[in-house]
């Protein structure tokens, strides 16, 4: 009644891949403006959520509900980065050609250059910091700098979401931070809701408002002291699993992660 919409909000899911069931019964909410960190073992069917929620797999039970309509394919409310492999040292493009893609919805193609393009690509490289890098061959950038050459990407229509699929895979513990510290800067500042798939909880403690962690086809949404857990998590995997905090870190031992 009058109030805001949840930014995603999953009901009963359940998911099918290529006949396996991946997600049998997986409900939460994410409220406009949250970070959640989506956590869970290889396999556990993260990636599939995020093409579930942007429409690019329908669900076999259940629904999706993005700020309150159904989930459509290239929805401009919602910027999305994959999971990426490093780039190749040699690829001819500049930081502004991959930050341009966003615009075009994914096509890689040379698009039309017209000043108010340009001004766009680099007001947001100029927001994730690296407008100084926007005619660099992307070869060339470090792993950080390629993540956020890919946030910038996904920024580029102005999104209400943000989705982005493993950004700190192939990053070493300082430039995971500086992604970190912009990914909560985006979301605090500009309200956008962030949604980001990690293997590790630990680098996300700070900042993170909630957690969604996936096991076993299934999910649980809540504070990061509700669900990382021994209990909640022993329950999610139908198995004992043991969280042990130690040194300010936490580990999730027994887990087959
Ligand atoms: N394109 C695909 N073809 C066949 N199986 C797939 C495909 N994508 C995902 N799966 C299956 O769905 C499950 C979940 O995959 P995924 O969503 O990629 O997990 P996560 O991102 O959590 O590692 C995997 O166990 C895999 O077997
Ligand atoms: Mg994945």
């Amino acid at each position: 009644m009058g109030s805001a919409p949840a930014a995603i909000a999953a009901e009963n899911l359940a998911v099918r891949v290529d006949g396996r069931t991946v997600l049998e019964d997986v409900s939460f909410e994410v409220q406009q403006g949250e970070l959640v960190a989506v956590l869970g073992p290889n396999g556990a069917g993260k990636t599939t959520l995020f093409k579930v929620i942007l429409g690019l797999i329908a669900p076999l039970r259940g629904k999706v509900a993005v700020l309150g309509k159904p989930p459509r394919r290239g929805a401009s409310e919602i910027g999305y980065a994959p999971q990426h492999r490093v780039l190749e040292t040699d690829l001819a493009l500049r930081a502004r050609d991959v930050v341009g893609f966003g615009l075009d919805g994914h096509k890689w193609g040379i698009g039309f250059a017209s000043r108010k393009r340009d001004a766009a690509i680099e007001k947001v490289l100029d927001e994730v910091g690296v407008c100084h890098l926007a005619d660099a061959p992307v070869g060339r950038l470090s792993g950080g700098e390629q993540q956020q050459m890919f946030i910038a990407q996904a920024l580029i229509t102005n999104p209400r979401i943000l989705m982005l699929d493993e950004p700190l895979s192939s990053l070493d513990i300082s430039h995971a931070r500086e992604i970190i510290a912009l990914l909560a800067s985006i979301c605090r500042e500009r309200r956008v809701t962030v949604m980001l798939i990690s293997h590790d909880f630990n680098p996300l403690a700070s900042v993170v408002d909630r957690v969604l962690y996936l096991a076993s086809k299934h999910g649980v949404l809540g504070s990061p002291e509700e669900v990382i857990t021994s209990e909640t998590l022993s329950q999610l995997y139908h198995s004992k699993v043991e969280v042990v905090r130690s040194g300010g870190r936490i580990f999730v031992v027994g887990a087959d992660t």
